[in-house]
């Protein structure tokens, strides 16, 4: 390889991230941050806290101790809002991912007449694939005639402009899971909503991986996992967003809770709730505290560094690796296919294998030299450098671990 092992180490010199405020596994040079993120230090500390308010004090804990449960998920609705560019009204951290996802569809897909179809992307997550077909199922629409999947960006905005009154919902990934590619949110949110349609994000792949302006860009919605850039941990609790012209709007129908309902009328036991016009109207049960903690410590270190430095180094190291990979995957059927605009791409490089065989790369890539990346079957190995944590040395290591095993693939 054209770039050196001494040139990768000076870069770390020069652009050392922020590798000390998390548990790296010894010997690894991980690439899975966009699967699972590595566990910030700080985590276990502030977990042990809560976990002793329970002890100490019992049900007391609700109101007493360092972090009272009643108002738990408060402290994390501001840093939430600044990660993904919302008003602290417009968000939440809940339940898990699909979940929130059907939740807002229950508000947000209402099929009328001719209106009635959902855009996905042909490479959508199978869980969002399942999720909408579910809601088309639940609205008694066949949903091999509702869901429609297309290509991508360019074939949703085509479709908006030539059948758009036929559409209901767009749904799409910020970051796609399997390309790493970025959508155009702004612009494909604007043209959903040129053609009457409600317009929702997942954005599992883009929140902690690229700034979002989720208020500005006037999305309908949108929800996220903790677990992957924001190292929240194994099925950490998720976030969403609802945008403020739609908060306290009556026509808008909502699951609810208790904890839809105004906090200081949570313990009145009305039979009938009085919902804030916040997004936290959408909360249905009391949150899991001990599941908050972690969240709540990953979100803290965005805060203190800022995702547009994060973005940043990302796209230094996302650059760097994309130049080593290149030299290593000549193009068909080895190439990367990530876009390669800045713009277009996040920390992600996902790399296609020819006639499949992803998975025993991935295997060897680790088994063989220590490098954990993944792989979606058949034929795309997914390389995700993390501005937080991973080092120029690791991207060094897996460019050259890669082409090592591919000539033996
Ligand atoms: C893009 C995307 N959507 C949805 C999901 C499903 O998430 P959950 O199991 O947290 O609902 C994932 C999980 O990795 C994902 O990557």
């Amino acid at each position: 390889m054209t770039l050196t092992e001494d040139d990768a180490r000076r870069r770390d010199e020069t652009d050392p991230g922020h590798r000390a405020l998390f548990h790296v596994p010894p010997g690894i040079a991980y690439f899975a941050g966009n699967s699972l993120g590595l566990q910030p230090k700080a985590t276990v500390p502030e977990i042990l806290a809560d976990l002793g308010d329970w002890a100490r004090l019992g049900v007391e804990g609700h109101l007493e101790g360092g972090r009272p449960w009643l108002p738990y998920h408060e402290l994390l609705t501001e840093p939430a809002a600044r990660l993904v560019g919302a008003l602290p009204t417009e968000t939440v951290v809940m339940n898990s991912l699909t979940v929130n996802l059907h939740l807002l569809m229950v508000s947000f897909y209402r099929p009328a007449g001719e209106r009635n179809q959902i855009l996905i992307e042909d490479t959508a997550f199978p869980s969002d694939s399942y999720a909408v077909r579910s809601q088309a199922a639940f609205h008694n629409l066949d949903p091999n005639k509702t869901v429609v999947r297309l290509a991508g960006g360019d074939d949703v905005r085509k479709y908006l402009a030539e059948r758009g009154d036929h559409v209901a919902l767009v749904l799409l990934g910020g970051v796609n899971y399997l390309t790493g590619e970025l959508l155009d949110i702004p612009g494909i949110t604007r043209a959903g909503h040129a053609a009457g349609a409600i317009v929702g994000w997942d954005l599992a792949h883009a929140a902690g991986n690229v700034p979002l302006r989720l208020h500005d860009w006037g999305v309908d919605f949108a929800a996220w996992c903790s677990y992957k850039y924001l190292n929240g941990g194994p099925g950490a609790l998720a976030g969403a967003f609802v945008h403020e012209r739609h908060l306290g709007d009556p026509s808008v129908p909502r699951f609810e809770g208790w904890w839809s309902t105004e906090p200081a009328t949570r313990f009145e036991m009305a039979p009938v709730s009085r919902p804030p016009a916040t997004v936290d109207a959408w909360q249905v049960s009391n949150p899991p505290i001990f599941a908050m903690g972690p969240v709540r410590t990953s979100l803290e270190i965005f805060d203190r560094i800022g995702m547009d430095s994060l973005r940043a180094r990302s796209l230094r190291l996302t650059g760097y690796l994309r130049e080593l990979l290149d030299e290593v995957t000549p193009g068909r059927p080895l190439a990367v296919v990530t876009p390669r605009e800045p713009e277009r791409h996040g920390s992600q490089l996902s790399v296609r294998i020819g006639d499949g065989g992803a998975g025993e790369v991935t295997r060897r890539l680790r088994h063989e030299h220590g490098v954990i990346a993944d792989e979606r079957e058949p034929d795309v190995v997914r390389f995700a450098p993390v501005p937080l944590y991973s080092t120029y040395h690791d991207c060094w290591r897996a460019a050259r671990a890669l082409a090592a095993v591919v000539k033996e693939v």
